[in-house]
């Protein structure tokens, strides 16, 4: 007999209450994405007709944070239990014979292979759920069972007597339903319970009694389907999602120095043979090379990073693309828009945003560089400042190939430096410098002979202080 067509249904309609938050509990994040994204995605990688998500009423961020992804979406009118939740989305299937799947949106470390199996274990039945044994079964409803091991009922945690809560297996909140079936048992399933809430663990009490079939298909990794109802679980489910990503990138050929201190979203791609030391972030939808090696504290977001690039310690990059073979860092930050060219070297204090700096070119010290377009083997000394804000809009800089920019120089946007012209330390550059031109734009250096000598035995006559041109004392204060 061919398999019947199958139905995914996502639970994402409940309050968390529990996360004590003014975020949905289902947009959390975890390990880069919201927590119901995994599941959607573990949902998405079976073979199914449809998935649905079952959302509250109005709730537009879920729809908002799942958008790209192609699910369809059904209203629980209000929060009144799980089995309430099936129902709204059962609403949306069309006629059995389908066997409908129906995942908690709250554990985010479901597998598809694993949803995969409960769905090939159903096989006849009415009704199989995942049953679990975690070492901590506080939350989870309990299975009942008959002395040989038949599924009796799920009990729910606030309505279970001592012996039930004491041992033996629990619901892991993945369901597999024979959808005539379930539409048959949801209308019988009241809210007499400890919560007031129609459950979606009565269905298998109800189905049983009507003679049909239900049973548990035992799981061993009881962590894969732990619930995120607190902050704490979230916690756990992240670094459950971080081991496994780490385990993949080591698989894959990255040395991972320290996993427990190392934290990499599910999405980043490492190239082989890349080092991440203790201590490195790399989010969102980051790619790094192939041969980098990436010192402590390094957190890198939503970037690209060539081959062979050496991110120094405590270095920040966003929205950034750094080429080939770099060098950034220690304690550079590249804000949104950055884009280090093959080679060049960003060193420590230096600030870029919005800024290209060309293959071989060196800024390596205390520097700020926003708006700037700068061409290849430039030479930005320390202390060089793109002045590109005017307290109303920004400006660009424009640097030619091969320029020279001295220590301590201040570069008033809009302006352009030709290739292979020089600035002079210490300038205030206003104006446009021309191709191979120097450009001066500071103070002239006055020498006062003696000077000192007369500072140390001042002028009786005088009785002051000495002056200089403009008549100050050379200490600053008023002599009046
Ligand atoms: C649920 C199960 C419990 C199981 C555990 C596994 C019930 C009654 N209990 O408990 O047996 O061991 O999951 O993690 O099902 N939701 C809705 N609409 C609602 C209520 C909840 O869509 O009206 C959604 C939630 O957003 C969540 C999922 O259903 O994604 C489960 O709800 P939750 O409140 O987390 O149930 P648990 O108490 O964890
Ligand atoms: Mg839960």
């Amino acid at each position: 007999m061919a398999a019947a067509p199958l139905h995914a249904l996502i639970l994402a309609a409940g309050e968390g209450k529990r996360m004590r938050s003014s975020t949905p509990k289902l947009l959390h994040r975890c390990a880069g994405l919201a927590v119901v994204e995994h599941v959607v995605r573990a949902a998405r990688g079976l073979e199914a007709q449809s998935v649905t998500v079952v959302a509250a009423a109005g709730d537009e961020a879920l729809r908002e944070a799942l958008q790209g992804y192609p699910v369809a979406f059904t209203e629980q009118a209000t929060a009144s239990g799980t089995a309430d939740a099936i129902a709204a989305g059962c609403a949306e299937l069309g006629p059995g014979p389908a066997d409908v799947l129906v995942v908690n949106g709250d554990c985010p470390g479901v597998l598809t292979s694993t949803l995969a199996h409960l769905v090939a274990e159903k096989g006849d039945a009415a009704a199989v759920v995942l049953a679990v044994e975690p070492a901590d079964r506080s939350g989870y409803g309990r299975l009942q069972l008959s002395g040989d091991g038949e599924l009796l009922a799920i009990v729910e945690e606030a309505d279970a007597g001592p012996e039930q809560l004491e041992a033996g297996p629990v619901n892991g909140g993945v369901y597999c339903f024979d959808l005539d079936a379930l539409r048959g048992a949801l209308d019988s399933i009241d809210a007499d319970n400890a919560q007031g809430e129609r459950y979606a663990t009565r269905l298998f009490e109800a189905l049983r009694q009507s003679g049909a079939e239900v049973r548990a298909v035992p799981w061993a990794d009881a962590d894969e389907v732990h619930g995120v109802n607190s902050r704490a679980e979230l916690a756990r489910a992240e670094a459950l999602l971080w081991r496994r990503k780490l385990a993949a990138l080591m698989d894959a050929g990255v040395t991972v120095r320290a996993p427990g201190s190392t934290w990499v979203d599910v999405d980043v791609q490492v190239g082989v043979d890349t080092v991440l030391y203790p201590g490195v972030t790399l989010e969102g939808n980051t790619a790094i090379g192939a041969g980098c090696t990436v010192y402590p504290g390094v957190r890198v977001r939503n970037s690209r990073v060539g081959a062979g690039v050496t991110l120094l310690d405590g270095s920040v990059v966003e929205e950034s693309i750094i080429e080939e073979r770099a060098s950034i860092g220690p304690y550079a930050r590249l804000r949104p828009k950055s884009e280090i060219g093959a080679g060049a070297k960003v060193g420590n204090f230096v600030e870029t945003k919005a800024t290209r700096l060309g293959a071989g070119s060196k800024a390596g010290h205390l520097t700020y560089l926003g708006n700037a377009t700068i061409g290849e083997g430039v030479n930005i000394g320390a202390g060089t400042i793109t002045c590109n804000y005017d307290g109303v809009a920004k400006h660009e800089t424009i640097i030619g190939d091969g320029a020279f920019i001295g220590s301590n120089t201040a570069l008033v946007a809009p302006v352009r430096i030709g290739a292979n012209a020089y600035v002079g330390a210490g300038s205030t550059i206003t104006e446009d410098v021309p191709d191979g031109a120097l450009g001066l734009g500071r103070g002239r250096q006055v020498n006062k002979e003696a000077w000192a000598a007369r500072q140390a035995a001042p002028d009786e006559d005088a009785g002051d202080a000495p002056r200089d041109e403009e008549g100050g004392t050379l200490r600053g204060e008023d002599s009046s």
